[in-house]
Formats: structure tokens, sequence, C-alpha cells
């Protein structure tokens, strides 16, 4: 049986990452085969690419091409991690998709949605996230905590934007939940940590059925 596919969105420090890895605990606590990964990267080749677009080395090139970069890591990372997981059965649990090239270069970037969707239809093709969680919160709330987060290293390519850019992004990620709005599901991040953990638990057990995984030996025996 096909695995399903979870993304976690949202702007810096709303929390993603620790909600992706939550789910992921949770979901492997019932037995089943879970891949928590993360883009850029999640391979080999894509955390190469990683390093080049976090970095910065790639800004001056421009917006286009910073877009081409994520679908060269996406390609990658679909190719090698995404797509074999899901054909075994396994669930995939992952920390920023396509919904941050929709967001992060076409809405703030200001990229052709043309050449975003062109770019998606040949790295994604038909392994679109079954549920998407958006987490929302404040730009000046996020970017205090993802501040806190990293101490005394300096902000990355996207952190170290002005604050109208992550207000931007926000506003962008609460339009395209509206778009969206089967796989799109957009939770109030501000929330205590539980809180928000047993909302997303609740979407996903009624939606996807989370049910331990079987080996084929033991399909063959019930
Ligand atoms: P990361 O260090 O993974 O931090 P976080 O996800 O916690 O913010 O940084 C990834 C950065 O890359 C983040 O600023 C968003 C940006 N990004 C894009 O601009 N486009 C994309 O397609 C992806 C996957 C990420």
């Amino acid at each position: 049986m096909r695995g399903r596919f979870i993304t976690f969105e949202g702007g810096e420090g709303s929390g993603k990452s620790t909600h992706a890895a939550m789910l992921a605990h949770r979901l492997k606590s019932l037995g089943i085969g879970v891949v928590l990964t993360r883009e850029p990267g999640g391979s080999p080749g894509a955390e190469i690419i990683r390093h080049i677009l976090l970095s910065g080395l790639a800004k001056p090139l421009g917006a286009e091409t910073e877009t081409i970069l994520f679908a060269a890591a996406r390609d990658d990372h679909v190719r090698s991690t995404i797509r074999p997981a899901i054909e075994q059965g396994q669930w995939v649990i992952c920390d920023r998709f396509i919904d941050s090239t929709r967001v992060y270069q076409g809405s703030l970037g200001l990229v052709d949605p043309r050449l975003i969707l062109g770019l998606e239809r040949v790295t994604v093709g038909n392994m679109l996230p079954d549920l998407t969680f958006i987490l929302d919160v404040p730009a000046t709330v996020g970017l205090a905590r993802a501040t806190t987060r990293r101490g005394k290293a300096s902000a990355d390519r996207f952190e170290g934007e002005a604050l109208e850019f992550h207000e931007g992004l926000r506003k962008a990620y609460r339009a395209l939940a509206e778009q969206e709005p089967k796989r799109c599901i957009l939770v109030d991040g501000r929330a205590p940590r539980d809180v928000v953990s047993e909302r997303i638990w609740s979407i996903v057990s009624s939606q996807l059925h989370p049910e331990p995984t079987q080996t084929v030996e033991e399909k063959v025996a019930t």
C-alpha cells in the first residue's frame, strides 16, 4: 500500500520542525514506518545545494536561479528519498516542500508562477502531499524565536530579510491555506506546544487513519 505524505510549512520560528518531529515520533510509536526529512536537503545531492542556497551564495544570481536550485534539490530529494519511501508504504514527514517555493520565491520573490508550477510538475509529478500543516505565527513572534534558537550564529539567507518580508510570508501562507483548503490546514502556532500537537494529531488521525505498517508476511497471514 502507498504510504502517506505530510508536509509542514510556515515562516521562520513557526515551530514546524518541532511539530514535524513530534508527529514522526507519535507515528513511530504506533509501529508505523516513518521517514522524517526536510527541504532544502533530505538527500546527499540536495544537501549540497542546500549549502549553496542558505549561505546566500546564489542570491546575487537572482530569484529565478534560486528557484531553479530549490527545484534541482527537490528533484533529487523526491527521487532518492520521498518516492522510494512512499512506494514502500512508509509515511514521509517533510519540513518544508513545494509551498515554500510558492511563497518565498513566488509571492515574495515575484518569480513567475508559471515557472514555479512547471518546475513542480517536473520535480514532484504525482508525489503531492496528502496533507500540509501551515503553522501560523505573527512575524515578530517567529523571528524572536528564531533569534533565540540561533544563539550566536548569524542569520541565514532568508532569516536575514526585513520584517516586511516575514509579514508578507505570513500573508502568503494564509492565502495559500484559503486556496487549497482540502490539503492545507492552517494551525495557530501561538498556542502551547501540546495544544498544537494535539490539533495536528486529531487531523492526521481523522483524515489519514494511521495503522501499524504490516509486512508482506503479516498481510498473507491475516
Ligand atoms: P532552514 O534552516 O531549514 O530553516 P527553517 O525551515 O526552520 O526556516 O531554512 C530553510 C530556508 O529556505 C527557509 O528560510 C525557507 C527557505 N526556502 C525557500 O525559500 N524555498 C524553498 O523552496 C524551500 C524548501 C526553503
